[in-house]
């Protein structure tokens, strides 16, 4: 059974959509956490799509960021773009938290399905997602080109 997000670890986490002022903190914790990090520029191009969201966890109100994502609605689907946890401020809830959010803001929004990609040996975050409910429903050959590395395409039912 999913743990609802306020008895989660990450309970004093507080959520808010980014602005151009936060776009350094998430260039931050995308290089700590990225072989191939965003950039500047793609970063805040997110800002300016409609249906896009940036979404970031703070430690409570107004407190550092400790996390984000990145994630588009588009139709009944929400499509998670990227997600990343500080690196201090890992395994203690914030990247389930992240996710479970922009879940949240996609059925309220008329969502019925998320989807996303991730590398074939990201442990970490595939486990995150099988924890979450996502299901492995294909492979995309050498996705990520510079290392020959396949993406493994996971989906959940909202
Ligand atoms: C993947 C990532 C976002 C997880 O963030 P996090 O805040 O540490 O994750 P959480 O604390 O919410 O973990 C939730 C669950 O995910 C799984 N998980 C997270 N990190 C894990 C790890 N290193 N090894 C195994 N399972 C892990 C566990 O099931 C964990 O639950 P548990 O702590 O109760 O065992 C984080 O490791 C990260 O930022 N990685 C670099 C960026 C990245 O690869 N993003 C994904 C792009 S597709």
């Amino acid at each position: 059974m999913r743990r609802p997000v306020d008895s989660d670890p990450a309970a004093g986490l507080s959520f808010r959509r980014a602005g151009r002022e936060d776009v350094d903190r998430v260039l931050e914790i995308e290089k700590e956490g990225f072989l191939h990090p965003w950039s500047r520029e793609l970063v805040e191009r997110e800002l300016d799509h409609a249906w896009s969201r940036l979404l970031l966890a703070e430690d409570g109100p107004g407190g550092a960021v400790v996390g984000y994502i990145v994630f588009w609605i588009v139709h009944d689907e929400v499509h998670v773009l990227n997600v990343a946890s500080a690196v201090a401020a890992r395994r203690r809830g914030v990247g389930r938290a992240l996710m479970i959010a922009a879940e949240e803001e996609g059925r309220r929004r008329g969502a019925r399905l998320s989807t996303l990609e991730v590398r074939r040996s990201n442990t970490p975050a595939i486990s995150l997602y099988l924890a979450l409910g996502y299901r492995q429903i294909g492979v995309r050959p050498n996705y990520y080109a510079e290392e020959k590395e396949d993406a493994i395409v996971m989906v959940k039912q909202l």
